[in-house]
């Protein structure tokens, strides 16, 4: 039964029939029961003389039953056409024996219309309402409000609300404060670009919208709010990828006073409700830890896929004074030569090869590739002739391939050929299916490097954000070799998907001045930037440290989604527009005028 909490507007004009029951409700328990319900017409069929539709709200579905005993009434339910909005009263009964839909939790029963209301009528909508349509992507998002109709969508977003209020529940009941925080902020060092907005009374001047809201939480701890979290709305203008929108929702967490460990153990009892509250998974915890370096080494990913293997054989050592300079140049100049064991791919055929050759070369950039397959009279590699037998057996060895297994192999510069290495090992994992689909595979990834070069403006970037802390035993070599400084810097990893990420931050202002002093932000930029942060910091740090977690991500994850368009209401597109708002738009000249903002002239003959 639905609860007393629900409540119905008046109407001037059409009576709302106050249901009873929702339409994913009724069962062989209630037959004979006079019930009323509301919802969406699916469906109509007209069988000699009897109407049947399917009535759907976002509970389920139920069918209803027009006879021709009431002219009146049978001659309404004519009029219905898909998507109407009903309200019906009736008896429920039993379907007959051949009837019985044992796909609907209300497929054993049905109900038999005595009263019909239409409350509004609607047009043929652009596609069907139901699960598996062939409708491109454009047509749904253009309609989205149709769209998040459809039951499957339905799901994910009831999932989602079921996934804010385990959250929530976890938070509050360990003295965290909920805390909110500024949309309209100065801007954040997240490495995105911002989205801005003008103010009118302050002309000139702009606001950010959040990347984060890692200062204000920073800022928290120095009020000595010890435990904050907050489900917040972030913006970054950012290339777009299926994982990643403009606009969309972390869970933000600020704790004082500990250290890794205590972020560790707190997220992994909350992942661990949460996956049994939302998806009755049962999550194994304490996570494995992998460290940044470990996991590029094996899996070429600082997110790596952890639930299957094809883990990286190293045979730079094996063949630094081979003759083939391809393999030896590269373990000269300071680069690798890598591969993986696809187990029992060693039939794979020329053309099939050529094609994944082809397929690496253009999604991964990889210079080309090299195999062995384990063939019954022996290894059979593809460079065979540049090479001494002992060394393919000594790659064989260290490989571990054995009969009927295909070595896959990979050389050039360091980083780039791990990371093509490990999309290398994605495609073959996925291709083989050899992803055990039905796991939940959690991984943190610690000790990242706390700077990253930027080839191009020749500078270090903070590899997380600047307020992250170093290493302590790393400290002195800060001046030295800060490219081998390792930052206090987590992430959380989830089936290859990095749901979160965290540090712990400096709270000493030395130690803060010279990691602005590395990024190359001069006294003055980093006062005006970060100023207000810097003067907090002189009244009272306590040690503090966090993460955020990517609550769009992992609701994908719990779902089963491939993209984050579909656990999210109103997503925007590749291109960051919402086609239902056809936003972002032009606005008046007015609008501009107030805001100080003028067109770039160009920009204006594009628009007309
Ligand atoms: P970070 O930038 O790693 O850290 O973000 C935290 C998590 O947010 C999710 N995420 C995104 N999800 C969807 N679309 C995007 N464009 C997008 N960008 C990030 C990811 C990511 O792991 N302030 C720090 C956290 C901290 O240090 O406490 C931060 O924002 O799941």
């Amino acid at each position: 039964m639905l609860s007393a909490k629900i409540f119905y507007s008046h109407s001037p004009n059409i009576m709302t029939f106050k249901r009873t029951h929702t339409c994913g409700e009724l069962s062989t328990d209630n037959i004979g029961e006079e019930i009323t319900l509301n919802g969406w017409v699916g469906p109509r069929r007209d069988l000699g003389g009897v109407i049947f539709i399917d009535l759907r709200d976002r509970y389920g579905i139920t069918q209803v039953v027009f006879t021709e005993e009431d002219d009146t009434l049978h001659a309404k339910a004519e009029e219905l056409r898909a998507e109407y909005v009903i309200g019906i009263k009736g008896k429920v009964i039993e379907r007959g024996e051949g009837n019985i839909n044992p796909n609907l939790p209300t497929g054993e029963i049905e109900i038999e219309a005595t009263e019909l209301v239409i409350y509004s009528r609607a047009e043929t909508p652009p596609f069907e309402i139901k699960d598996d349509i062939p409708t491109n992507e454009e047509v749904r998002l253009r309609y989205r409000y149709l769209d998040l109709r459809r039951p499957e969508v339905q799901r994910r977003m009831m999932l989602r609300s079921k996934v804010y209020q385990s959250i929530r529940s976890y938070y509050h009941g360990h003295e965290f404060a909920e805390v909110e925080t500024p949309v309209l902020m100065r801007s954040t060092p997240e490495g995105a670009r911002d989205y801005l907005v003008p103010s009118r009374v302050n002309a000139g001047k702009f606001f950010a919208l959040p990347q984060s809201p890692q200062t204000y939480k920073q800022l928290l701890m120095v009020s000595g709010y010890d435990r904050y979290f907050q489900i917040v709305k972030c913006f970054r203008d950012e290339d777009l990828r299926a994982d990643r929108q403009p606009e969309f929702t972390q869970l933000d967490v600020e704790m004082s006073f500990v250290d890794e460990e205590d972020i560790f153990s707190a997220h992994e009892d909350m992942m661990k409700k949460l996956f049994k509250e939302t998806v009755g998974a049962d999550v194994e915890t304490p996570f494995p830890r992998m460290t940044y370096e470990e996991a590029m080494n094996t899996y070429g990913s600082d997110k790596p896929d952890t639930r299957f293997g094809l883990e990286f054989a190293d045979f730079s050592e094996i063949v630094r004074d081979a003759e083939f300079k391809v393999f030896s140049g590269t373990v000269k100049n300071g680069g690798s030569v890598v591969g993986i064991t696809v187990p029992g791919r060693g039939d794979m055929g020329r053309g099939a090869i050529d094609r994944l050759t082809d397929r690496v070369k253009n999604e991964t950039g990889a210079g080309g590739l090299i195999y062995i397959k384990m063939q019954e009279g022996g290894p059979l590699c593809s460079v065979a002739k540049f090479l001494t037998d002992e060394i393919v057996d000594q790659m064989v060895a260290e490989a571990g391939a054995k009969e009927g297994d295909l070595v896959l192999i990979l050389a050039g510069p360091n980083p780039e050929v791990l990371k093509q290495l490990g999309q290398l090992r994605l495609m073959m994992g996925k291709e083989f299916d050899l992803i055990d689909t039905d796991k939940f595979n959690f991984l943190w990834v610690t000790e990242f490097p706390l700077l990253e070069w930027d080839e191009e403006n020749r500078r270090y970037h903070a590899m997380h954000h600047p307020f992250t802390s170093p290493k302590e035993e790393d400290m002195d070599l800060i001046d030295t070799d800060p490219a081998a400084v390792k930052a206090r810097a987590y992430d959380l990893v989830l089936n290859g998907n990095e749901i979160g990420g965290g540090s712990i931050r400096i709270h000493d202002q030395q130690v803060q001045r010279k990691m602005f002093e590395l990024l190359g932000v001069g006294e003055q930029e980093a006062e005006e930037k970060f100023g207000f942060l810097l003067d907090a910091f002189k009244y009272g740090a306590p040690p503090h440290g966090g993460i955020a977690f990517g609550i769009d991500r992992i609701v994908m994850l719990l779902t089963g989604a491939d993209s984050l368009r579909d656990v999210i209401a109103f997503p925007k597109n590749q291109k960051a527009q919402s086609l239902m708002d056809n936003s972002p738009d032009t606005v008046d000249e007015h609008q501009l005028d107030e805001l100080h903002i003028s067109i770039k002239r160009n920009i204006k003959e594009q628009l007309k």
